[in-house]
């Protein structure tokens, strides 16, 4: 979906899969709720707690509780991953996907002038063959996932147990069928076999949401976390707890069972103010946003010029300039998470600040996971900031690269945010 060009296409691949992303289904959802009590109550706070000396790399393990839940969300719980309570694996599979980051620039943006240089034998000197090696294992891996995802389908398993429900493959699986195969007799088709088309298929869409899903929420997670730890924001930890507080059953108390609501989290307004705020001063996502004005072609319909822009011409918008018009977000430099409330404390996003937020894009293209992104922000934020107070170890690495996606550069010994975290 992410790189689908035609308009049509994609909207009709987006139609097929936002229904398991809308706020209403993540809020039944059986599975999501199992998901939330294994991984951040019955993985994360336990490993918070045994980390030597109460200190944890926080990119570390946010990457680690984010792959795992959307891994679970999208794949079943019993068929996904463990990566927070085996830190080295995570830390591996993080380094291993970021590393290739900085060569998929010929790939993606100078695809000709790579092809180019590859059938010269070149292709090296762009692209090295171990980013192709390290991408070959990381698509395997993936076919792992829905291979498991497939088997729990067929055996009936995902139907009968929120643990080994599918949410994400299971939608998107059940519309390609009846897509490509007509509606009828669908009821039966869903548990007869793929082709091999329709499991590649599923595969790359699915690696578009882990991939898109993971990094994101790790970042903004990491950049949350070291705002809320700095001496000069003590007072606004201390009012959240307190806020975090007033949940039922308590965050600090929960046995299996017994978390709260998401919708009670969801609706808590300093909470809301805090993740908004991360999200505008260290927007994950801070560089282009792109859209084509459509283009000229030889067999379909004609281009067209948009605003004066030619036809077939790419312009890009960017949250990291957008997010810092002064008339707007008055101190745009300053993490301000009341500016997100009125006097009553109550959350005002109205005016042009909802507007002028693009986070999370806008209009055709916006992000389908932004829900699941909030609800699980929220959810591990909840559950860390009643249990623990942090405070800052050391944070030289806290700068953000320039970069589509930008994740704090990380300082010379690798290491990028490092807390403490007291027990309450
Ligand atoms: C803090 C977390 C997240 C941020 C900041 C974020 C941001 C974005 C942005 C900026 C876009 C592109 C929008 C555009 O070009 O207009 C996008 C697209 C997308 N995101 Fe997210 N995202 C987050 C979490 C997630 C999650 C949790 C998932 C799924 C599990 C997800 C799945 C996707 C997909 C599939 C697209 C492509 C949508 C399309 O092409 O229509 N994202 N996201």
């Amino acid at each position: 979906m992410f790189s689908m060009e035609k308009r049509d296409a994609h909207s009709a691949r987006k139609r097929m899969i936002s229904n398991v992303y809308a706020k209403s289904s993540l809020q039944a959802s059986p599975a999501l709720r199992e998901i939330s009590e294994t991984i951040l109550y019955g993985r994360m706070l336990p490993r918070i707690a045994a980390a030597p000396e109460t200190v944890l790399e926080a990119y570390e393990l946010f990457s680690a509780v984010t792959l795992d839940v959307v891994i679970a969300y999208i794949f079943g719980l019993e068929q996904g991953s463990n990566f927070t309570d085996h830190p080295e694996l995570g830390a591996k599979w993080l380094h291993d996907y970021k590393s290739r980051q900085p060569y998929l620039f010929w790939v993606q943006e100078m695809p000709n002038v790579f092809q180019l240089f590859s059938n010269l034998g070149l292709g090296q000197w762009f692209v090295p063959d171990w980013v192709g090696r390290k991408s070959l294992d990381i698509e395997e891996q993936r076919l792992e996932w829905c291979d498991a995802a497939e088997a729990a389908i067929l055996s009936g398993k995902a139907a009968e147990s929120a643990r080994h429900d599918a949410t994400v493959y299971g939608q998107m699986r059940s519309m390609l069928k009846r897509h490509e195969e007509g509606e009828a007799g669908t009821k039966e088709k869903d548990t007869n076999q793929l082709s091999r088309q329709q499991r590649l298929d599923l595969a790359s869409e699915m690696l578009d949401h882990l991939a898109a899903g993971f990094d994101t929420s790790g970042i903004t997670l990491t950049y949350l976390a070291w705002e809320f730890s700095r001496p000069c924001n003590a007072a606004i930890q201390t009012a959240l707890r307190r806020e975090l507080l007033t949940l039922s059953p308590a965050t600090q108390s929960v046995s299996a069972g017994s978390i709260p609501s998401s919708k009670d989290i969801d609706d808590l307004p300093l909470l809301h103010a805090v993740v908004i705020e991360t999200l505008r001063l260290h927007a994950a996502i801070p560089g282009g946003q792109p859209r084509m004005t459509p283009a000229n072609t030889t067999l379909g319909p004609p281009g067209a010029e948009v605003h004066g822009i030619p036809a077939g011409v790419r312009v890009v918008s960017a949250a990291h300039s957008v997010h810092r018009n002064t008339e707007v977000f008055p101190e745009p430099g300053r993490w301000r998470p009341e500016r997100w409330l009125d006097e009553k404390g109550c959350v005002d996003g109205g005016g042009d600040r909802s507007r002028w937020f693009l986070a999370f894009g806008s209009a055709g293209r916006m992000c389908v996971g932004k829900n699941m992104a909030m609800y699980e922000m929220k959810g591990i934020v909840a559950a860390i900031w009643s249990n623990f107070e942090t405070t800052i170890v050391d944070d030289a690495g806290m700068e953000h690269v320039d970069g589509y996606l930008a994740e704090p550069r990380g300082s010379s010994d690798g290491s990028f945010l490092r807390l403490r975290c007291g027990k309450i």
